[in-house]
């Protein structure tokens, strides 16, 4: 009915501020909270604090209307969300158990409930571990002054980085974990536009919608894993995987999407979500989906010392001294997210064996410089690879694949590249006198 609601987030990263932002172009009125100040400074100022395309623009325009406001007061979201979305960060923890950390979560929960003083939704967004939403039910009711009518709901978020706006606005499907109809009811007005243009709205118990979203990035990991093994295959038996994933993944039960191999998958949620699922599957006894995640996590960081290894191959067995351009740091392009960036990771363990490794990303070298201030940064493709003795490929940035072959041959010391990314057209370079190795393809 397309009707305005109140709607407080809590949290703005990543997945709170486009939230945020989305909402309010839904045409709610949205108040957003975050514990970091500066973070909030910076979003009401119309700025984002990441690389997102179309996400400062959609902010500003929403800023501008006034259906968006940012503060740092608890009490006065309480007050204000006829709905309340927890979208803060649910990291991997420290204690190398692989469990997701929760502190986040449920000191959000913590701060919120005192606020609550009337019948309201609470909505979990946040990756969490089957059974969360359970234990904050229990808390929320026991610590808000309006006990048993705070319910809450769990709606996972399937976005990606550099689709960010694209996937919240437009998603494939929505998910309505709940205990009950008021409170499908009111998540579907919440999400009424998108509904309408006929989104399929899904509804079911918390624990499902909390598995329906470790499953779907289980899913995904497990994908990119096989087709990295069969890379492996093709490279032991002279064969060509991306041949062999664009002929498996014509059929619609497997799918060409996710099929792409190379380094692997890394950033902020696969990696993390894979183990943190591994985790809660061993808690519940379920050893046979711990032994699937090990094995997917294990192939995948396995892609990361192969390249390491043609690379000391490329260099004729040692790297100490040898320079190295690679090209990308994000790990993956359209982002400046460097977290489990796997060039980021193969970058500093070449730099440990003592290559001169000179790294270049078009927007994620501020991020790259933070966390591996040993490594070099270079501003331009050709300043990275100025008497480079390797050159590797390792974010599919679209800009890489402009690059002229032939003129960056000119600037480095020895013509060889390896294309940990499979995406450059190695025909072309061979064509203008490189070397270049490409895993799971054939020499030439
Ligand atoms: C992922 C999920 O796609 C998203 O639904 C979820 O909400 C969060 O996690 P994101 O981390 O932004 O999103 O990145 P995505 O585009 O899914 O890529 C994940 C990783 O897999 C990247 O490192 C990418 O390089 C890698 N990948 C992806 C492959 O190696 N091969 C592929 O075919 C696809």
């Amino acid at each position: 009915n397309g009707q305005i609601l109140r709607v407080s987030v809590i949290g703005t990263g990543y997945l709170g501020l486009t939230h945020a932002v989305c909402m309010a172009d839904l045409g709610h009125q949205v108040l957003a909270i975050d514990v970091d100040a500066e973070k909030i400074a910076k979003a009401a100022r119309g700025e984002t604090p990441f690389f997102e395309p179309g996400l400062e623009p959609l902010l500003r325009k929403n800023l501008d209307a006034g259906r968006l406001r940012f503060t740092d007061s608890f009490a006065e979201i309480g007050e204000f969300g006829d709905v309340h979305f927890i979208c803060v960060g649910t990291p991997q923890s420290k204690d190398g158990t692989g469990h997701a950390d929760l502190t986040y979560v449920f000191g959000a929960a913590e701060a919120l409930a005192p606020h609550l003083n009337r019948a309201t939704l609470v909505v979990g967004k946040s990756t969490v571990p089957v059974g969360t939403s359970r234990q904050l039910i229990d808390r929320m009711q026991a610590a808000a002054p309006a006990g048993e009518l705070v319910d809450y709901a769990f709606n996972p978020e399937f976005l990606r980085e550099g689709y960010a706006v694209q996937d919240s606005l437009t998603p494939d499907r929505i998910v309505f974990g709940v205990t009950g109809e008021s409170a499908e009811t009111l998540l579907r007005r919440v999400f009424d536009t998108p509904l309408s243009s006929g989104i399929p709205g899904i509804t079911m118990d918390l624990e499902t919608a909390e598995l329906v979203k470790v499953a779907a990035n289980s899913f995904l990991a497990t994908k990119i894993s096989f087709i990295n093994v069969m890379a492996e295959m093709c490279e032991a038996s002279g064969a060509d995987v991306i041949k062999l994933a664009d002929a498996i993944g014509i059929d619609e039960r497997i799918g060409r999407k996710f099929l792409s191999p190379g380094l692997g998958f890394g950033g902020g949620c696969l990696p993390k979500d894979i183990r943190a699922f591994r985790a809660t599957a061993g808690e519940r006894g379920v050893g046979s989906l711990v032994d699937l995640l090990t094995t997917v996590d294990t192939i995948n960081l396995g892609r990361r010392h192969r390249v390491i290894d043609l690379a000391r191959q490329a260099l004729g067995g040692d790297l100490s001294g040898k320079r190295i351009a690679v090209l990308g740091a994000a790990f993956k392009p359209n982002s400046d997210d460097i977290r489990d960036s796997p060039s980021l990771d193969i970058s500093g363990r070449l730099s440990d064996e003592g290559a001169i490794v000179s790294v270049h990303d078009p927007v994620a070298m501020a991020n790259a410089k933070r966390v591996r201030p040993e490594l070099r940064y270079a501003d331009s493709v050709h300043e990275a690879a100025d008497g480079a003795d390797l050159v590797l490929h390792l974010t599919e940035w679209a800009d890489y694949r402009a690059i002229d072959p032939a003129a960056l041959r000119a600037t480095v010391a020895n013509p060889v590249l390896i294309d940990g990314r499979c995406t450059l057209d190695a025909a072309a370079w061979r064509a203008a006198g490189w070397t270049v190795f490409v895993p799971g393809r054939p020499a030439a």
